[in-house]
């Protein structure tokens, strides 16, 4: 295989570790396409289904990736590289993407990049921006609550993380507490418009240090719904953009204080954010405080780049094809795929 160093580099990136199918192809680094498939299927269920995932993406993978070459107007023989999410994600939908980008790399005759999907949350903040390093990153997902420190784009290290359930899974019982449709964070942004935040107020977690804890949220969350309830079944229907408002309130400030202590026991004041509820609107706002509170420069990613999409696999993959971190075909998905710890 021959790697090309001075000329332009296009890469064909395939996302596939939950419920969306993703395709994205690169010139550098710049997004040429990038198309996103969204399962519909799991609307009713309330949350992701592991086996209707895979069957859908087995369906999706191939129209999706013939649509980005079209799109594109790049020709398979000047596709540099295939690249994958490796993992964290579930174990069948992974193996769907990869499978497809081993083929691919295999009959085309092109290098093979495996990507960390957490990783690759992280860099969706280097498309269209040249961040200054190093700087610390929010990532908010359904799968992940977690903060890292980017020391540059190939050290990216864990300083902390949720001990149970993520902010977006939050959303997502929370959202489906309420009777409101999958995913639960849209539709509560969607239904808190004309709330008031302080409506219903929540205790905060008591986790020491950059740690996240959201059961207890949850938890809370649920009791006060049974417990009003009991004298008012109209509870819900009457009191819901209020109690959106309210969840929705209290996840931000729990993320963005423990931001905020990032900041001050790192000292390091570029921040940026990533992830599905990066997407939120609120959130977004909170945020610019942050930034302005402490005069620096918050990255925050367009929202075709938050919610999972393959051009973060992309990007991701063009730094790696720069320094030749190549990847056999023999590789295995990793559902559990772990960023490194910090090191104090
Ligand atoms: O990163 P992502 O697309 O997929 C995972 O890797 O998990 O994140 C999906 C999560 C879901 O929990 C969804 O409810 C949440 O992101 N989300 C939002 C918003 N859009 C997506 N949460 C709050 N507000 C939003 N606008
Ligand atoms: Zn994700």
């Amino acid at each position: 295989m021959s790697i090309k160093v001075n000329k332009d580099i296009i890469i064909l990136a395939i996302e596939s570790s939950c419920d969306d199918t993703s395709v994205a192809i690169s010139k550098n680094k710049e997004i040429l396409v990038n198309i996103v498939a969204n399962q519909k299927v799991h609307k009713e269920y309330g949350g992701v289904v592991p086996e209707l995932a895979s069957r859908e993406h087995q369906k999706n993978i191939v129209p999706t990736i013939s649509l980005a070459i079209k799109m594109s107007k790049i020709s398979k023989d000047q596709i540099d590289a295939i690249a994958f999410t490796r993992g964290p994600g579930l174990m069948g939908s992974l193996l769907v993407g990869a499978s497809f980008a081993k083929s691919l790399s295999i009959s085309l005759k092109k290098p093979l990049i495996e990507i960390n999907h957490m990783e690759a949350h992280v860099l969706a903040n280097c498309i269209d921006e040249d961040p200054v390093f190093p700087f610390i990153c929010l990532t908010v997902s359904g799968g992940h609550t977690q903060i890292v420190r980017v020391e540059n784009v190939n050290q990216i290290e864990v300083i902390g993380e949720t001990i149970d359930d993520s902010a977006g899974e939050t959303f997502d019982k929370c959202a489906k507490m309420l009777g409101l449709n999958y995913p639960g964070g849209p539709e509560i942004e969607k239904n808190s418009k004309h709330g008031n935040h302080l409506a219903f107020s929540f205790t905060h977690p008591k986790v020491d240090g950059l740690n996240f804890s959201f059961s207890g949220l949850k938890t809370n969350f649920m009791r006060l719904i049974q417990n009003k309830s009991i004298n008012n079944p109209s509870f819900i229907q009457h009191r819901l953009s209020d109690l959106c408002a309210s969840i929705q309130y209290t996840i931000i400030q729990i993320l963005t204080n423990k931001l905020d202590l990032a900041i001050r026991k790192y000292n390091v004041k570029n921040i940026a954010i990533s992830g599905g509820v990066a997407a939120n609107q609120e959130f977004r706002k909170a945020i610019i405080s942050l930034e302005k509170k402490y005069n620096t420069k918050a990255l925050i990613p367009k929202k075709e780049y938050s919610t999972d999409n393959a051009a973060m696999i992309a990007i991701s993959s063009y730094y790696k094809y720069r320094t030749s971190q190549f990847t056999k075909t023999s590789i295995n998905v990793d559902p559990r795929y772990k960023l490194k710890q910090y090191d104090q």
